[in-house]
């Protein structure tokens, strides 16, 4: 009886209550334990194995480049940024007004890492985040235009994912198409979804990255008309250790 009930306990993946089984199982012979208690205590860790176990998949699938959280980040080091207007950001309240976030800053300021932070944050409440560099997503919307399928890719990225995080948009030259594809997209988002995106440009160099006034302006109308802009003014975090081995090395000189 006991083996059978251990099998169909497997054969229906309830990979929790087959553990716990054994232990509940003597707590009610023992009579510690009723049985509608360990029946209730039994499906409470069974759920609550696989509300953990849809969190870590939406975190999977959103594709983040690495797994830092806000409590990863050092605060201190970056005074520039508002740490309360970060943490409002964690709440996610800007998602429920599909709102928009830029962080413009010059390498290692930690754009990708607070955007990640919020996008684990949103992943980990199963809301549908995709983290994608600009140079990938425009990659895949060329390749869609190519092959006559650009609506419905567009159609993935507005539907799919609530929450995009665009990555690095600027660091590489863009050409017509590729403009007008970001554009496509934005508009499709445009106060239905929301979208991080990261850059080292500052708006008023966007005109030159999309090499096209109009349409930047176009986009910009879009992305900022509902959005918090973080602008981050400070030393590069990769070079934190070098900055004091110089400021060490220049003092032991003196
Ligand atoms: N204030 C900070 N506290 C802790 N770690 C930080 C901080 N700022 C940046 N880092 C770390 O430094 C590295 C670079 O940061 P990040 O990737 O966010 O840079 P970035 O602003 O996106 O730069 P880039 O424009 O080159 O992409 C990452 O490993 C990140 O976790
Ligand atoms: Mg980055």
């Amino acid at each position: 009886m006991y083996n059978q009930l251990m099998n169909n306990l497997e054969e229906m993946k309830l990979y929790k209550a087959k553990e716990l089984m054994e232990y509940y199982s003597k707590a009610v012979t023992d009579g510690e334990k009723t049985f509608i208690e360990a029946m209730s205590e039994i499906m409470i860790q069974e759920v609550k194995l696989r509300d953990e176990r849809a969190m870590n998949a939406c975190v999977k699938t959103a594709n983040f480049p690495y797994l830092k959280t806000d409590k990863d980040f050092d605060f201190d080091f970056q005074p520039s940024i508002n740490k309360a207007q970060i943490k409002d950001l964690l709440s996610l309240r800007f998602l429920e007004n599909n709102e928009n976030i830029v962080f413009i800053g010059t390498p290692g300021t930690g754009k990708t890492h607070l955007a990640t932070a919020i996008g684990i944050t949103a992943a980990q409440k199963r809301i549908s985040t995709y983290f994608i560099t600009f140079q990938e997503l425009i990659a895949q919307l060329k390749k869609a235009n190519y092959e006559n399928r650009l609506q419905e890719k567009i159609k993935v990225y507005t539907t799919k994912y609530k929450f995009l995080i665009i990555d690095e948009l600027g660091y590489l030259e863009m050409d017509d198409e590729a403009a007008n594809l970001f554009f496509q997209l934005i508009a499709k988002r445009y106060e239905s979804r929301s979208t991080i995106i990261t850059t080292n440009s500052p708006f008023s160099k966007w005109p030159e990255i999309f090499k096209n006034p109009s349409l930047t302006n176009a986009v910009l109308d879009r992305l900022l008309h509902h959005s918090s802009v973080i602008s981050i003014k400070g030393p590069s975090y990769r070079l934190k250790d070098k900055l004091i081995y110089d400021e060490s090395s220049t003092e032991s000189g003196k």
